[in-house]
């Protein structure tokens, strides 16, 4: 997500997507990517020929659905509507108890995802695997894509990149069912924000006739700041809104996986030594 990530799975909006755009002014003022298409599509291929080789469709012709959205319009203005087409031709079901969300735990949930088997996010759909990283953007009278920059997310009301990411962030949420995942970050001040990916588009495309349990994993960094948990901040009131909404749910509090990851990333910090000390007892004695 270094520049547009799809976090999808939640826009300072939840959505990676959205951080990205508010946290990376300056990317966002770089044009389109080069060689956007043969990225786009040749991550196509790979998708449907590694990942899962049992989905039939045709990328080609998502390419020219997504283009036609994009260099018809001028830059500032591609709505979700415009993507219709394009969605439509990459239908996409998902195994039910793996949907995993977040926001503002982008690296960790990263690191997560990969040791947790069977973790879904929306980097692991086709249309996030597809356009993750990418940014994109047409000009004025046609002229295909603008390579030289693009807008930034704030000039515009309907921004090409964040109309598409928004759009698979609900789609990604309608789709979700069984038991859900949320991580959010207990270490800044509304974990769970109405204007981020998740809280302003995911959580309202929930569906509590397929949702089982929302489980929301807080995880703060290990050092601190702890400011968010079950019991306090604005991930109190997720949970009146989840409530309200029919949803059964748990929370927990630093859950030890997290924790133990955040050690194998920053193995010095103080609070991993008591682990660690006691690998390299077993490592002496060996
Ligand atoms: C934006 O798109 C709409 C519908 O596609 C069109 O009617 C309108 O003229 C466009 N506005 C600009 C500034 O291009
Ligand atoms: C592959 O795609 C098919 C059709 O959408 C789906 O039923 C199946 O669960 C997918 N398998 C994996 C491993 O993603
Ligand atoms: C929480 O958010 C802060 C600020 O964006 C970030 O530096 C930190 O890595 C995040 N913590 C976790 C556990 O994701
Ligand atoms: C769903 O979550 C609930 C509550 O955490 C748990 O009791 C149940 O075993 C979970 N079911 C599956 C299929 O993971």
């Amino acid at each position: 997500m270094s520049s547009f990530k799809v976090s999808t799975a939640s826009l300072m909006i939840n959505v990676p997507v959205w951080f990205l755009l508010c946290s990376g002014p300056l990317k966002a003022q770089q044009g389109t990517t080069p060689n956007i298409k043969h990225i786009v599509v040749g991550r196509c291929f790979n998708y449907i020929t590694l990942v899962n080789s049992s989905l039939r469709i045709d990328c080609e012709e998502i390419w020219r659905q997504f283009e036609e959205a994009v260099v018809h319009q001028s830059s500032c203005n591609v709505t979700v509507d415009d993507y219709n087409h394009m969605f439509y031709a990459m239908p996409q079901t998902w195994p039910c108890d793996r949907f995993l969300f977040w926001s503002k735990t982008r690296t960790l949930m990263h690191s997560y995802a990969a040791v947790v088997p069977n973790y879904w996010t929306l980097e692991d759909t086709l249309v996030g695997y597809m356009f993750n990283d990418l940014i994109w953007c047409g000009q004025e009278e046609d002229l295909g894509f603008d390579f030289s920059s693009c807008p930034e997310w704030t000039a515009c009301r309907n921004h090409p990149v964040y109309s598409l990411w928004r759009q698979a962030s609900q789609n990604f949420a309608e789709m979700a069912c069984g038991n859900i995942t949320v991580l959010l970050n207990g270490s800044i001040v509304n974990a769970f924000s109405g204007k981020s990916m998740f809280g302003s588009v995911e959580l309202d495309s929930l569906n509590a006739c397929r949702v089982n349990y929302v489980n929301i994993k807080v995880v703060t960094n290990l050092d601190g700041p702890f400011i968010e948990s079950c019991t306090k901040g604005s991930i109190v009131e997720l949970i009146q809104i989840l409530q309200a909404r029919g949803f059964r749910w748990t929370c927990t509090d630093n859950e030890e996986t997290l924790m133990i990851l955040q050690c194998i990333l920053n193995p010095k910090q103080a609070s991993c030594q008591t682990c660690a000390n006691s690998l390299s007892h077993i490592k002496s004695l060996t």
